[in-house]
């Protein structure tokens, strides 16, 4: 472990294991928070054969099964007890900007499928204003993006197409991202819900009113922890 971040997502990641119980059925995000959670679970946690999780990124799968996690589908009937994942920003109501490692649309899926939502994550992430440091990743789909791009630019100051080794990255699920500011003002949720009803987009990172509580940890080995609502 090397840097400030390495020791507050090590931080924040025990602290998420320990709100993990046997027999529990989870979701896993994706990121290195969440792959530091699963590597914990399968160091300390190893050969009990007791959790079962939905994985949000082939890593994370791979990290899971290595760890002894048994692989559940969200197949329409599965609940999951937690949904522990990371975020890229975190202000003081919880809301959230999630897509820096390209796998928010399942990341959603997997979150919207359980009970609870963990975040995992290091302090830094937080800010006042969700946008301040972070630009919003929007998916879209790859026929026409540069009409779903035009038609985002209304609503966006910017949009910007994201590229992985000098070729537009597609996602696990065959899409496009937008990297997109976000205005300095203004109704987050109204903005996600025009966002959300452009024609072309898929999905975006904006997680408002999802998590329910964060584990932000700090270089210093603290976790600040966070509950929507203050409770
Ligand atoms: C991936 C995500 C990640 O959870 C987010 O980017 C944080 O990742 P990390 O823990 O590596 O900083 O939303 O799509």
């Amino acid at each position: 472990m090397h840097g400030d971040a390495d020791r507050a997502r090590e931080a924040a990641a025990r602290a998420a294991v320990e709100r993990i119980e046997d027999g529990m059925t989870i979701g896993l995000g994706s990121g290195r928070a969440v792959w530091r959670v699963v590597e914990l679970l399968g160091r300390e946690r190893a050969g009990d054969g007791l959790l079962r999780a939905a994985f949000a990124s082939e890593r994370t799968a791979s990290l899971g099964r290595d760890a002894g996690v048994e692989p559940v589908e969200l197949d329409g009937d599965t609940r999951l007890d937690l949904a522990i994942d990371g975020a890229d920003e975190v202000d003081p109501y919880l809301a959230l900007i999630k897509g820096g490692g390209a796998a928010l649309l399942r990341e959603k899926l997997v979150v919207s499928a359980a009970d609870r939502f963990l975040v995992v994550a290091e302090a830094e992430k937080r800010v006042d204003r969700l946008g301040e440091r972070f630009r919003l990743p929007v998916e879209v789909v790859r026929f026409a993006w540069r009409d779903t791009r035009r038609r985002l630019l209304d609503l966006l100051p910017s949009a910007e197409l994201r590229t992985a080794d000098g070729s537009p990255l597609v996602t696990d699920e065959g899409h496009h991202l937008l990297d997109c500011a976000l205005p300095g003002e203004g109704d987050l949720t109204g903005l996600a819900d025009a966002i959300k009803a452009t024609v072309g987009v898929v999905e975006h990172g904006l997680f408002i009113g999802l998590a329910d509580e964060a584990l932000l940890g700090r270089p210093d080995g603290g976790v600040d922890v966070v509950r929507r609502g203050g409770a």
